[in-house]
């Protein structure tokens, strides 16, 4: 693989700042964004009055823990538009996320939220590896989902050749990654292993393509499924973190030289890590719930916004802003059974230490009788799909499953193929048991 390491004169000053210089404007940042929201969002002003705290009693960035949690059904409540802090007519853009379930939630962007957006996503690039000039594969989905096109305005931004691709048409991926020679490719993890599956159908070698870097986000993926795509293509595989109400992707990304964790663009949010069941902050450094206070955006200005994302916070390496370790799961991912905790990227580290099985996998929760039931779905690779290769590996994945979490699972193993492939974020867990 390449060394990409971007030299330091490319980085922006405040990356490679000293800890006092960023916090110092972190501090002026969060007490201009606690203002704007009071003053020009009723939610926030009758939320902070009836906890009897206001934007002027913040003089240091702990007073923030004064403040109240901002969830995502506080979007849903004002849906569509109740939580923008700007009148509607500044608003360039809105994004929404689907939601499985009832209304989406809608994000609105001013014409600056979306500048900074594309510095940033430019800087996450930036430290991914790519450089001015690259060709860059966009193959996360286009539309309401910001995927697309928070990637787009900032590969534009960092002055590449930007190709938007969009998700699906799988041949056509790899046909314009062929013809068009990319060096950065960004799309969801899961969608890549599918990009993958394609290069090896139609006879190509991975390994020549055109590609040094993937920057792969919006799903939890591992260490594990790293190596696995790093090895297949000969490329460094990088993790972009972000969400819609926080902004989109590149709320912060790993360092190429260090894969370490995703430095957080601590310059614009503000990150906290609390206790998912009390609400308290965990000591430095302990796993917990992820929560952030944007310090520069206009539009939609979120307070303590509790993201249900587990991580815990570490201190800055190849940059001065602190790190993130990458994403375990979803407080709602998390399945539990039986008394256990269960994240599906558990099961995907053992289904990657496992000989004879593709990547590929869903998690099936179904009723046995009176217990929870857990089925994984795995399939087998070309050179294993004989019966007795098939029930070697289900074996040897079931053990460690057993093993390393605790819980009995069946391994159901299917021809190649026969697992749900993902065009986007793929759906871990299909829950079959009886609704309540
Ligand atoms: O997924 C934004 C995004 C697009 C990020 C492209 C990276 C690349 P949402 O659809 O609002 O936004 O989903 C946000 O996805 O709270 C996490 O649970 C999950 N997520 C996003 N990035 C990662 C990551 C986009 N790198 C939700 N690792 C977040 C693990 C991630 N989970």
């Amino acid at each position: 693989m390449k060394d990409l390491t971007p030299g330091r004169d490319t980085l922006d000053p405040i990356e490679i700042a000293s800890r006092d210089e960023i916090e110092a404007l972190q501090l002026s940042r969060l007490k201009w964004s606690l203002r704007h929201a009071y003053d020009n969002v009723p939610m926030y002003r009758a939320r902070f009055d009836a906890a009897g705290v206001h934007p002027d009693d913040l003089h240091s960035l702990a007073d923030l823990r004064k403040f109240p949690f901002t969830v995502k059904q506080d979007l849903r409540d004002q849906y569509p538009f109740g939580l923008f802090a700007v009148p509607r007519e500044r608003i360039v853009r809105v994004h929404a996320s689907s939601g499985t379930t009832g209304k989406p939630t809608v994000v609105g962007y001013t014409e600056r939220d979306i500048s900074n957006w594309a510095d940033l996503v430019a800087r996450s690039m930036r430290a991914s590896g790519t450089r001015p000039g690259d060709v860059v594969h966009i193959a996360y989905g286009y539309g309401l989902f910001t995927g697309g096109l928070g990637a787009h305005y900032g590969a534009e931004r960092l002055g590449c050749t930007t190709v938007p691709v969009s998700g699906g048409m799988t041949p056509r991926q790899v046909l314009l990654i062929q013809d068009f020679k990319p060096s950065t490719i960004m799309v969801t993890p899961s969608y890549m292993l599918n990009i993958l599956d394609e290069f090896r159908r139609q006879g190509i070698d991975p390994r020549d393509c055109s590609l040094d870097v993937g920057i792969f986000g919006a799903e939890p993926w591992t260490n594990a499924m790293r190596r696995e795509v790093e090895e297949a293509f000969d490329m460094h595989a990088v993790d972009i973190y972000g969400l819609s109400e926080v902004m989109g992707p590149g709320v912060a990304n790993e360092c190429v030289e260090t894969k370490d964790g995703l430095h957080i663009w601590e310059d614009h949010f503000l990150p906290e890590i609390i206790d998912p069941e009390t609400g308290e902050p965990v000591p430095e450094g302990e796993m917990g719930e992820l929560v952030f206070t944007t310090l520069t955006k206009e539009g939609l200005p979120m307070i303590r916004y509790r993201t249900r994302d587990l991580t815990r916070l570490l201190p800055g390496t190849a940059r001065s802003m602190r790190r993130m370790e990458k994403i375990t799961g979803r407080s709602d991912d998390m399945i539990i059974l039986r008394g256990v905790n269960v994240f599906p990227t558990q099961v995907e580290e053992l289904l990657l230490a496992t000989g004879g099985l593709a990547p590929h996998f869903q998690i099936e929760l179904y009723r046995d009788g009176r217990m929870d039931a857990m089925r994984v779905h795995v399939e087998c690779l070309p050179h294993t799909a004989d019966e007795s290769g098939r029930s070697t590996s289900a074996r040897a994945l079931g053990k460690r499953i057993k093993d390393t979490v605790g819980i009995s699972v069946e391994i159901v193993v299917a021809d190649p193929g026969g697992v749900a492939r993902s065009e986007g974020k793929a759906v871990r867990v299909v829950d079959n048991r009886p609704k309540a």
